[in-house]
């Protein structure tokens, strides 16, 4: 198979037949792209702009960069304006206000395109993978002029090629596929660091998830082809990756030649240059002592782990079908505590999942207190149609808020004291950005990800350089970079 290093894209001639390799065939769609482009910037007298909005989670971010790669390959100027000549928006259906979110920035973006006729709009992600979404674009946002889902996003510049020879709305979804398809461009937002898909899809079916419906069965890609990238990552000057994954920790099972997660980890240590390693996202299930073992004798995985809790009531935990009980769930988070002491944990909550009652909201603030997180997400259950929660009675409007508000409260309480637990120390931040606030200062991320704001000036980004915690502030740090030696 091509590598997309080798791919000489100037050399790509269109008149010639489709190729049938995957990644070749998506080189020639991008290059007849590029000659729509090159036309559409003489009729301008400039180039046209695009812009890529994300909605969701770092899976989608990872695609969005995928997006841009290709955008930017045939010719687009990336801008984060959404009066641009092109919009995307990559959406997410975890919960419905992701849905309802989109439709009112679709809304947004009709008045904008009644200003500029030729702007093009697409739409893509998990909530195009929702037969009813789909079909309210077509009726309502007749205006649209791209639908495409989660498992053919590798074809995008065959579809954006599609949208400069037709009129009329393109829509391609698939339901499933087995195909992942290597080597094509993406673009970084950071030149330091990168996520880095090594599995799609989920295949435990949590009973309130819709991810397993809009992402597809669990695929794991091949260990060479998740090296072979992040070596190439590297040698372009990242030094962090996160992998990501539904459930990273089912990593490997279904391949030809079986590994684990921690296999995957240990070959990817070897990598010289790579600095640091993160992962998301982890399932409690799956979690195996040689996981905790390879985290604690390595250099280079990042000390934090996210590790959903959704509920901490047996019963509660046994209707969303997660397959734990609050005991496993509470000896596993402690040995993790345990064996590697500098971690941070963090948690995703929900609360008002059908059923639920004020007692079993108090089984989860016991397990926050018990775990101490360093962070939790709490979210109200939200039903999604088509997931066997959906059809079970709904908690009360007045009982989720008082649920909700319990918690929330409970976690900033334990959140704020586990985080402050490392003020005085020196620890090495990651350089990311010149602080949007200030900008004396930048903005550091710990090995456990919890960020450190400290004067230094956009010369340092991308380097790790150790910085002492002088003061915690609920979920960040101020501090001073330390000399090295
Ligand atoms: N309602 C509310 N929260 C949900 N999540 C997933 N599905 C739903 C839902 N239907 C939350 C879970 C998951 C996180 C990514 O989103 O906590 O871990
Ligand atoms: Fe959804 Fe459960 Fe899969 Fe996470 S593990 S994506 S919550 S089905």
């Amino acid at each position: 198979m091509n590598n997309s290093k080798d791919i000489i894209f100037e050399d790509i001639n269109i008149d010639e037949p489709i190729p049938i390799n995957e990644t070749d065939r998506q080189y020639y769609f991008m290059a007849k792209a590029a000659a729509y482009v090159r036309n559409l910037c003489n009729e301008l007298g400039r180039r046209p702009t695009c812009c890529v909005t994300t909605f969701g989670c770092q899976m989608n971010a990872r695609d969005s960069e995928k997006l841009v790669g290709i955008l930017e390959k045939v010719g687009y100027e990336i801008t984060e304006d959404e009066t641009s000549d092109f919009v995307i928006f990559n959406t997410c259906t975890v919960r419905d206000n992701a849905n309802q979110k989109v439709y009112g920035r679709l809304g947004v973006l009709n008045g904008y395109k009644r200003k500029n006729p030729r702007m093009k709009i697409a739409l893509c992600g998990c909530m195009m993978q929702e037969a009813s979404a789909v079909k309210k674009i077509k009726e309502s946002y007749r205006f649209v002029d791209l639908v495409f889902g989660t498992h053919n996003i590798f074809k995008f510049a065959e579809l954006l090629t599609a949208t400069f020879e037709n009129q009329s709305m393109v829509i391609d979804i698939w339901k499933d596929t087995d195909k992942i398809v290597e080597d094509l461009p993406a673009e970084r937002k950071y030149p330091f660091k990168s996520g880095i898909n090594i599995m799609f899809g989920c295949n435990n079916y949590c009973s309130y998830c819709i991810v397993p419906y809009v992402r597809g069965r669990e695929r794991s890609r091949e260990v060479s082809d998740i090296l072979r990238e992040i070596r190439q990552l590297v040698k372009e000057g990242v030094v962090e990756i996160m992998l990501l994954g539904q459930n990273v920790n089912s990593y490997g099972r279904n391949l030809t030649n079986p590994i684990s997660f921690a296999g995957l980890l240990n070959e990817i240590e070897q990598i010289e240059g790579l600095r640091r390693i993160r992962f998301m996202t982890s399932h409690p299930k799956d979690l195996s002592d040689e996981l905790i073992e390879t985290m604690k004798n390595s250099t280079k995985i990042c000390r934090h782990l996210h590790l959903p809790l959704q509920s901490g009531s047996t019963r509660i935990l046994n209707d969303m079908r997660r397959r734990y009980t609050k005991e496993k769930y509470i000896d596993l988070a402690l040995k993790i505590r345990r064996e590697i002491p500098d971690i941070t944990l963090t948690t995703d909550i929900i609360v008002g999942f059908p059923g639920e009652t004020p007692q079993d909201v108090q089984e989860t603030i016991d397990v926050i207190r018990q775990i101490q997180y360093d962070n939790a997400f709490t979210f109200i259950y939200s039903p999604r149609t088509g997931t066997p929660a959906a059809d079970m009675p709904p908690v009360s409007e007045s009982a989720v808020k008082e649920g909700f508000d319990q918690v929330l409260k409970v976690v900033q309480e334990t959140a704020r004291e586990q985080v402050k637990r490392f003020q005085g120390m020196v620890m090495e931040a990651l350089v990311e950005e010149v602080n949007d606030h200030d900008n004396h200062l930048v903005t550091g991320r710990l090995s456990n990800n919890t960020l450190v704001h400290f004067p230094a000036d956009a010369s340092l980004i991308g380097q790790i350089v150790p910085v002492k915690l002088e003061e915690c502030h609920g979920f960040y740090y101020t501090g001073t970079v330390q000399p090295v030696g």
